[in-house]
């Protein structure tokens, strides 16, 4: 097989047909490749090894071997190396940014947050500890130490991958444990330039190893694993389900992250012109490509006419485009993406919504080889339609208005998900009711998110998985608590 050199829009933070295992940049064990693509053009980037299982126990057995001496590094040096790793981040940035915009497709963005989630996974490194109890007796101590599992395993999705990446790493390695994890298929190359500066700070061999491939065959063998002691999954229900089956067979513990159908629920007093700006990067940021896009508007009957007509006018301001270039919102991913999308539009139509606006592939000749989409509005939704509840992962808005305070409550709480949720209102008591009543894992009072905090906990309630990253706790989740006591003999 001949293989095409480097895209010249590639940095030297990735080269053609590596993945990293026990500090080495290999190939597969059987030589495969996949193509990495730009989503905006449909040409090739680079191609990644096409791991299977067998990588995956090459990787395992690395990170074995690797443990025993990272769990018994001072937890300050670790901290240490991630900091480095940080720094190294922020040097990079601009080549890191290139690589991320380059295979998922979206502009640049403002500054990256991996170097400042870093940081704060430092800063916990050190100040993972135990309790001492109390006893029946003076003879006696009674203590617990947290300890890390061994081997983790992790599997990411294409949507945020530098973030995906550090999110699942940083807590896991600065816990003391040794990394196995494994990038989407269709953005496999910021991890890797990731893995390639981690390595570079000093993080030694073996305690992170990145192994790229297709979900079913590298993915699979991550939790199939008995070497590997607890499992990190973000990613689909249907995926999230067969990992979770999959631990179960070797009892392996595993946090869940599925997405969500996340509503952004306007109240009848709500400040409309400060939410539509939101509302509209709610599910345009990234095309709609996040678990936590604002996909559902829950909105009051009353202001529903201004509200969907400012937001007509504000999702014509969009601009689409490459993400090379000055735009607010790139393509999709991939092909299956694409058609994705397109058949929940074609769905949308079908079930009887308004289209408001959007609806299809936009018009002109620089969005025929790529996987564009217009940022869509339907209108008029229905509780019970799938467009209402099924995750589309696509710009694309559905409206669902209501009567009243308490059937918005139902309405936003009436899906399987419950990852995100907004509310806008100017009332601080009707925010309290919500806030109270709202089925999320992250409930945000007139904003999108919980821009302005830091270490918020994010996972979901109910479908959209359990356990919870980025918070204070994000280390210590990657411990086992074990109890000591101590009885003197004489
Ligand atoms: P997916 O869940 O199939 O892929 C996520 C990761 O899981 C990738 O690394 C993939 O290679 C891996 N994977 C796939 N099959 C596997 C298996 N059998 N065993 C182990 N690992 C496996 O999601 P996909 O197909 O990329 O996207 C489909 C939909 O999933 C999206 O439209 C969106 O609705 C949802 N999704 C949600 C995400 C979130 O952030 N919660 C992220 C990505 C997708
Ligand atoms: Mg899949």
């Amino acid at each position: 097989m001949t293989i095409a050199p480097p895209d010249p829009r590639l940095t030297g933070l990735v080269t053609e047909n590596t993945q990293l295992i026990g500090g080495e940049w290999v190939p597969a064990a059987s030589g495969q490749t996949i193509e990495v693509l730009d989503p905006a053009t449909g040409e090739t980037l680079l191609h990644v090894p096409r791991g299977n299982a067998s990588d995956v126990d090459a990787a395992v057995s690395a990170a074995a071997a690797a443990f025993p001496k990272w769990r018994d590094t001072s937890p300050t040096f670790r901290a240490g190396l991630l900091m480095r790793w940080a720094e190294l981040i922020d040097k990079h940035e601009q080549e890191i940014d290139r690589l991320e915009i380059s295979e998922v497709g979206r502009p640049h963005w403002g500054p990256l947050p991996m170097s400042r989630m870093l940081t704060y996974f430092a800063g916990q490194a050190d100040k993972v500890h135990g309790l001492s109890l109390p006893t029946h007796t003076p003879d006696v101590l009674g203590l617990t130490l947290r300890e890390p599992y061994g081997v983790v395993g992790g599997i990411i999705p294409w949507n945020a991958p530098g973030p995906n990446f550090v999110m699942d790493v940083g807590p896991a390695i600065a816990a003391g444990n040794t990394i196995v994890i494994k990038p989407a298929e269709d953005a496999p190359l910021t991890p890797l330039a990731l893995a390639r500066l981690a390595m570079q700070a000093g993080i030694p061999p073996g305690v992170i190893n990145v192994v790229t491939g297709y979900g079913p065959e590298a993915g699979a063998a991550i939790p199939a694993h008995p070497g590997i002691s607890r499992m990190s999954f973000t990613g689909s229900p249907a995926t999230g389900s067969a990992v979770m089956a999959a631990c179960a067979r070797n009892h392996t513990p595993l946090h869940l992250e599925l997405g969500g159908k996340s509503p952004q629920v306007l109240l009848d007093d709500a400040d409309v012109d400060a939410a539509i700006p939101q509302l509209t990067r709610g599910i345009t940021h990234n095309s709609g490509q996040i678990c936590a896009a604002g996909s559902r508007l829950v909105v009051d009957r009353k202001i529903h006419a201004e509200v969907v007509r400012k937001l007509r006018e504000a999702f014509a301001r969009v601009r689409v485009g490459p993400g090379t270039e000055q735009v607010d919102m790139g393509p999709l991913i991939s092909a299956k993406q694409h058609q994705r999308v397109l058949g929940y539009l074609k769905v949308g139509r079908e079930e009887g919504a308004e289209l408001v606006t959007g609806g299809g592939v936009p018009a002109g000749e620089k969005f025929e080889r790529g996987f564009f989409v217009e940022p869509t509005i339907f209108d008029q939704v229905r509780p019970d339609m799938r467009i209402a509840q099924e995750e589309i992962f696509g710009p694309v808005l559905s409206v669902l208005p209501v009567d009243g305070d308490e059937e918005a409550l139902e309405v936003a709480n009436g899906t399987e998900y419950g990852l995100v949720a907004s509310v806008w209102t100017s009332d601080i008591g009707r925010a309290v009711r919500m806030v109270r009543g709202l089925q999320a894992g992250q409930v945000a009072v007139n904003q999108w998110l919980s821009g302005g905090v830091i270490g918020a906990p994010f996972g979901g309630y109910r479908g959209s998985g359990f356990g919870r990253t980025m918070g204070a706790d994000s280390v210590l989740s990657y411990t086992q608590v074990k109890t000591v006591s101590i009885r003197g003999t004489r």
